[in-house]
């Protein structure tokens, strides 16, 4: 059932700030998001929670303001120039969920992530990646049977991300889900574009990241090979 802005106010007063509150009812007002009836994940930078539109679920991840560690973010946007400068703390969270909305439009088609339908203020609605508001756990706590079968799914992965232009930046176990089926890959906030300054840096620590996890795995595989089939697509 659709929550009017009445009732989420009573029920999050106490949960989200006010501009929160307020960016959120704009959401509902706009048939974004009909409610929002639990919360999955409670991060440092964001909370992520399940609701609904219409019959279908939705994951609503809210970017924290206050608690942001700024520096380390600003890292992973200053040099994207698909943003302008920010005035402050506030301003730079809207920038990063648009960051994460763009990353995702960028390589929904191309590779299994959720699609993203919108991002408004420190507001990203997208697809739920799970059933009956349970989130698919991460490939940390639910590794692969088949092993050599998700390495090569997910140098898949990193070739199609390439190919679009698109460095993940946080890419490892932690930021993929496991659906049993598949690998989902999640949490594109940190995403740069292939002309960013850091781009090269951070292909590599993505690359490092997840050899070293499929070689825990006892796969045969090799971060130069890697890096080298990335970058030659
Ligand atoms: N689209 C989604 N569908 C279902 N669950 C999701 C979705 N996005 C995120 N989650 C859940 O929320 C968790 C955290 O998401 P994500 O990695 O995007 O946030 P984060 O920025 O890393 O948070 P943190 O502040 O903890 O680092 C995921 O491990 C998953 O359980
Ligand atoms: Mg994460």
């Amino acid at each position: 059932m659709k929550k009017t802005q009445y009732e989420l106010r009573k029920i999050y007063a106490g949960v989200f700030d006010k501009s929160t509150l307020l960016a959120l009812a704009e959401l509902i007002k706009k048939n974004h998001i009909d409610d929002i009836d639990s919360i999955v994940s409670t991060g440092k930078e964001s909370n992520v929670y399940h609701g609904v539109i219409g019959e279908k679920e939705i994951a609503v991840k809210i970017y924290a303001i206050e608690a942001s560690s700024f520096k380390n973010m600003e890292r992973y946007i200053i040099g994207d120039n698909r943003f302008r400068s920010w005035r402050n703390r506030r301003q730079l969270i809207y920038n990063w969920a648009q960051k994460e909305y763009k990353n995702l439009s960028r390589v929904y088609d191309c590779i299994e992530c959720p699609r993203p339908h919108h991002a408004y203020k420190n507001i990203l609605v997208m697809d739920f990646m799970g059933e009956g508001g349970v989130s698919f756990p991460t490939m940390k706590d639910a590794p692969p049977h088949d092993a050599k079968k998700y390495y090569e799914i997910i140098k898949g992965y990193l070739k199609s991300m390439y190919g679009r232009g698109l460095v993940h930046a946080d890419f490892s176990e932690y930021n993929i889900l496991n659906s049993g089926a598949k690998p989902i890959v999640i949490d594109l906030s940190t995403g740069v574009l292939a002309d960013h300054p850091l781009a090269g840096e951070f292909l590599k620590r993505d690359v490092h990241n997840i050899i070293h996890f499929f070689k825990s795995m006892g796969v045969d595989c090799s971060e130069k090979n890697l890096l080298s089939e990335v970058k030659n697509g």
